[in-house]
């Protein structure tokens, strides 16, 4: 502060921030505000007050005048900082709202469980060399059924119920829709893809069925491929996704587009073996449907069956996980159910 402040200047600052430190509100704030620092307040009229003092003071008396409004200035930016503070709080108050209650958790997002097991799947056959392939939901009728073996009035249509979107066009019902469109796109080199995705089939929902799941197909093709490739592929398969010490089991089935067709079982998850209501007793449970490409869609694909053949499998990835985790009702994948899908992330 300069020595020799006028007394009047002095008294002045004095008075103003002791008002201020009596203001409580913000209306009285921005009232103190336009009676000293706003351009019709007195702190004007203090600074047009220089211009009456003598030449030779006019430095000094402008350099006090400039410290007290700084002075003020900074005064008013605490004060302000304080009522508002004030303020808020008291709203809060009123509203009921306790902010010292904790907050709520941010809930988390996470992939579906089908998507982890999807992901999960590819990355296991991704070890063995194979390569992720697309096709299309919405399919022609040759591609899911008449390429794969199964004219018009095959009775295996029967097998997979089926939802049309006009008389050529459907909404796949396996992803072994994709097998002749893989093969088309690779002839005439060897084949090694997966092919992930939703299917969709006009059934009774149960608890094992569901009208959309996903499946995951594995189609091989070469020149030397046997049967004995897909029992290692599956074998592989199996053991990384339910550990090392699984075994599976080949049984004779049929699918008109691979010849021979085979289930692979798996030990039982519950009971090991040794037989449960879960197994019906027999200490297997069923887990997909493989076998040799048959030759015609072999054909189909342009390749000559003479020369080349293939492995084909598909599994049901719900299904799967039901085995994997002893879920019991496949419905609650698609429910959309936090509690049940918490569970996986
Ligand atoms: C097929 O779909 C054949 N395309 C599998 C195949 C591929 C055989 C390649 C040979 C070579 P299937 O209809 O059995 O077969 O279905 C295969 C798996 O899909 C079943 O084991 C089951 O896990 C699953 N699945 C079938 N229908 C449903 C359904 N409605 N709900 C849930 N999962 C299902």
């Amino acid at each position: 502060m300069s020595q020799e402040r006028d007394p009047e200047l002095e008294a002045y600052r004095n008075r103003a921030l002791e008002e201020l430190s009596r203001v409580g509100s913000e209306q009285l704030l921005e009232e103190w505000y336009r009676r000293h620092l706003s351009p019709s307040g007195s702190l004007v009229g203090w600074r047009r007050s220089i211009g009456k003092a003598p030449p030779e003071r006019r430095k000094e008396v402008g350099r006090a005048i400039n410290e007290v409004a700084d002075e003020l200035n900074r005064a008013f930016a605490a004060r302000r900082e304080v009522v508002e503070l004030q303020a808020i709080e008291e709203r809060l108050r009123q509203s009921g709202v306790d902010v010292t209650l904790p907050a709520r958790a941010q809930a988390q997002g996470g992939l579906h469980p089908s998507t982890q097991a999807l992901r999960e799947i590819q990355s296991v056959f991704a070890l063995l060399g194979f390569v992720p392939f697309e096709s299309p939901h919405v399919e022609l009728d040759d591609y899911n059924f008449g390429l794969l073996n199964m004219a018009p009035d095959h009775p295996a249509r029967d097998m997979q119920d089926t939802f049309y979107v006009s008389k050529d066009v459907l909404m796949r019902t396996h992803t072994s829709s994709g097998q002749v469109r893989a093969l088309q796109k690779y002839c005439p080199a060897p084949v090694r893809i997966i092919l992930p995705g939703l299917c969709y089939r006009h059934e009774n929902i149960t608890t094992r069925s569901e009208i959309q799941f996903h499946q995951v197909e594995g189609l091989l093709v070469g020149p030397d491929v046997r049967m004995s490739d897909l029992k290692g592929v599956l074998l592989f398969f199996v053991r990384q996704m339910f550990g090392e010490n699984q075994a599976i089991r080949l049984r004779g089935s049929y699918f008109p587009f691979t010849e021979p067709s085979v289930e692979i079982d798996i030990r039982c998850t519950l009971c090991a073996g040794d037989g449960c209501r879960v197994c019906k007793q027999t200490g297997w449970l069923e887990l997909l449907g493989a076998g040799l490409v048959h030759p015609r869609v072999l054909a189909n694909g342009g390749y000559d069956p003479k020369v080349h053949r293939g492995i084909a499998f598909g599994l049901g990835v719900e299904r799967l996980l039901m085995l994997r985790h002893g879920i019991r009702d496949i419905r609650l994948f698609f429910e959309n159910d936090l509690r049940f899908l918490e569970q996986f992330a």
